[in-house]
Order: structure tokens, then sequence, then C-alpha cells
């Protein structure tokens, strides 16, 4: 496969496990606060994301590229708030979107039509991961300083099997 490509897959690759870094860390933040519903959704999350890394792995493979695992940054050690979470969540999420998009195009750019049909399934993922990220935001901002709404808010959100 082409090389550029092939690199731009890697950095993907990097990218969605630090995604589940990232969320695992929140999950440990939500744990450690008690809000064991929030914690839950941030470790499915992390699931999620390491699929989304091994999806891209297995096709590296499947087109018998190499794949480079480099050095996963840490995630941020400084969390704030519920809603301050899922915000940075939200923002995280459009910065991936944003990869994913940079990735398409270079697939088109190359001619490369079977990364350019892998990648269709990250461009429908992306919708509905800022989707969730931003409902959550959207319900947050309403529950604001009031415990019982962010308790039953904590509860709603561990009921998450998966998205
Ligand atoms: Fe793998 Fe949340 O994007």
């Amino acid at each position: 496969m082409n090389k550029t490509i092939e690199a731009a897959l890697n950095q993907q690759i990097n990218a969605e496990l630090h995604s589940a870094y990232t969320y695992l860390a929140m999950s440990a933040h939500f744990a450690e606060k008690d809000f064991d519903g929030f914690s839950t959704w941030m470790r499915m999350q992390a699931q999620e994301e390491l699929a989304h890394a091994m999806k891209l792995y297995d096709y590296v493979l499947e087109r018998g590229g190499h794949v480079a695992l480099e050095t996963v940054a840490a995630p941020a050690k400084k969390l704030g708030t519920p809603l301050k979470i899922f915000e940075t969540a939200l923002a995280h999420e459009k910065k991936i979107t944003g990869m994913i998009h940079d990735l398409y195009e270079l697939a088109r750019k190359n001619k490369d039509y079977a990364t350019e049909n892998q990648l269709n399934w990250f461009v429908t993922e992306q919708v509905e991961e800022e989707d969730s990220a931003g409902r959550a935001v959207e319900q947050l901002k309403r529950a604001g300083d009031n415990m019982s709404a962010l308790l039953m808010l904590d509860q709603q959100f561990g009921a998450r099997s998966s998205e």
C-alpha cells in the first residue's frame, strides 16, 4: 500500500489508542468521585476507541502494510466538573472527525478506493460519536449544579450498553 497512506493510518491508530487512554482516565476520575454511571459510560467509550484502533490495525495488515505502534501520549491530568469533562470529550471527538476527514481526503487524492471505503465506516461513526458526546453536554448543562439532577444523569449514563 501507498507509504503516505500507511503512515497516516498508523497515525490514526495512535490517535484512537490515545482516545481510549483519554476516556479511561476520565472513567477512573469519575469512579474516584463516586459517579459510577459516568465512569461506566467513559469505560465503554474507551473500549469503543480500542475497537476503532483495532479496526484500522486489521485493515493495514489485510492490505499487506506495516503496523507501526508508537508511544501513546498521556491523557490530561486535570479534568474538572462532569460538564467540563464531557465538553472535553466533545472537543476531542471533533478533532478526531477532522483527522478522519483529512485521511479520507488523502485516500481520495491517491485514488486508494479501498481505504476510502474503509474510512466510510469511520465517517459515519464520527457523526454518532459527536452526537452522543454533544447530547451528554446538553443534558449536563441542563442539570447545572443541581446534585439530584446530576445523580439522576449519572444513573442514566450508567445504563449505556453500547453505541
Ligand atoms: Fe474513535 Fe471517538 O473516535
